[in-house]
C-alpha cells in the first residue's frame, strides 16, 4: 500500500518542499499544542454539534461541514496564519505568481457509517482551464482528532500530481493520512485525493481545512461575505490581507467607496476600509510589466 511521508514538526522548510515537490502530500506530526487544540475544539463543537449533514455524493451524507472560520474560531485564525504554514505557501506558490491568500476555510466532521469521497484534484473547481504547469493550491488539513483509515483519513494518491489526468489508481496506490491530533497534512490543488469511508460504530474524525491558493485566483469560500468588512474590523491586519483586504499585485483587488463625494476613496486599496494608512500606489511594478502578456 502507498505511503504518505511523515516529518517532525521541526523539518526544515527544504527538507518539506521536497517531499511534497515529490508526493505532493506529506504529513507533519504533532505541530499544535493541547491548549489550542482543545480552544478551537472548544469554539466549534457549537457549529458541528448543530450543523446538518451534506447533501450530496461528494458532500457526504454522513458528514458535516463548518465555514467562515476565521469569524467563528479565534484558535483558527492562528491556524491560517501559522508561520511555518505561510512561508511554505508563499514558497510553493511563488514561480506562478506574485502573491497567495486564504481560499477556503471549513471544519470537517466525518461521521459513522460515511462511504469514500470520490478522488478528485482541487484544481478541479476553475474547471480545468488552468495549465498543469501552474500550481494553484497549498492545502493544510489539521486533525483536531486522531485520523485512522477506519475512521475517514483523508485519501492520498502520492505522486498522482505527475500523472495524466485521466489515469485511475490502483487500490495499492492509495494512501490514508493517518495521524495523530494536532498534526497536519499538506498538500497541493494537483493531487488526487479525497475523504476516507468511516467504518466505525461510534468515532467522528474532524479536521480542518486551510487552502491558500494563487491571489490572482478566485477564492472558493467568498471571504467577503463569510468575512465582511464588520466581522474583519476585529482581525489582524495580516490576517485581512491574508483573506484579501490587500490588493494582488498592482490593482487587483482595489475598490471604490460608493459613499464618497470627495474622491479621496476611489480606486483605493483595500486597507483603506479599515482606516489603515495604505500608499495605493507603492507596489507600482514597472510599466513594462503593467501590459506583460505571456500567452
Ligand atoms: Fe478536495
Amino acid at each position: 500500500m502507498a505511503d504518505i511521508k511523515h516529518l517532525k514538526a521541526d523539518a526544515s522548510q527544504e527538507d518539506i518542499l521536497s517531499v511534497i515537490d515529490q508526493d505532493a502530500a506529506l504529513i507533519l506530526d504533532d505541530v499544535l499544542d493541547n491548549d489550542l487544540l482543545s480552544q478551537i475544539k472548544d469554539e466549534l463543537d457549537p457549529y458541528l454539534n448543530n450543523y446538518i449533514k451534506g447533501k450530496t455524493e461528494f458532500t457526504g451524507f454522513e458528514t458535516k461541514r463548518v465555514g467562515g472560520l476565521l469569524a467563528r474560531s479565534v484558535g483558527c485564525q492562528n491556524l491560517a496564519l501559522h508561520p511555518l504554514i505561510n512561508n511554505l505557501a508563499c514558497n510553493f506558490l511563488e514561480p506562478y505568481g506574485d502573491g497567495y491568500q486564504l481560499h477556503f476555510t471549513s471544519a470537517v466532521s466525518i461521521g459513522p457509517g460515511e462511504s469514500k469521497q470520490i478522488l478528485h484534484r482541487d484544481r478541479g473547481i476553475w474547471g480545468g482551464y488552468i495549465p498543469r504547469k501552474i500550481e494553484t493550491h497549498f492545502s493544510t488539513i489539521w486533525a483536531l482528532t486522531d485520523f485512522t483509515k477506519e475512521n475517514g483519513a483523508t485519501q492520498v494518491v502520492p505522486g498522482s500530481h505527475k500523472w495524466d489526468k485521466d489515469k485511475t489508481p490502483s487500490e495499492h496506490e492509495i494512501a490514508y493520512a493517518e495521524m495523530s491530533s494536532g498534526s497536519v497534512l499538506l498538500y497541493t490543488g494537483t493531487v488526487l485525493h479525497g475523504g476516507g469511508k468511516n467504518s466505525t460504530d461510534t468515532e467522528i474524525r474532524t479536521g480542518v481545512f486551510m487552502h491558500y491558493a494563487l491571489n490572482w485566483l478566485r477564492q472558493e469560500e467568498n471571504q467577503y461575505l463569510s468575512h465582511p468588512p464588520e466581522v474583519a474590523k476585529n482581525f489582524s491586519p495580516e490576517l485581512r490581507s491574508l483573506i484579501g483586504y490587500s490588493k494582488g499585485g498592482y490593482v487587483l483587488g482595489f475598490y471604490t467607496d460608493p459613499d464618497d463625494k470627495k474622491g479621496t476613496m476611489d480606486s483605493v486599496s483595500p486597507e483603506r476600509i479599515f482606516g489603515e494608512k495604505i500608499d495605493d500606489f507603492s507596489s507600482l511594478p514597472p510599466q513594462s510589466d503593467l501590459v506583460k502578456d505571456t500567452s
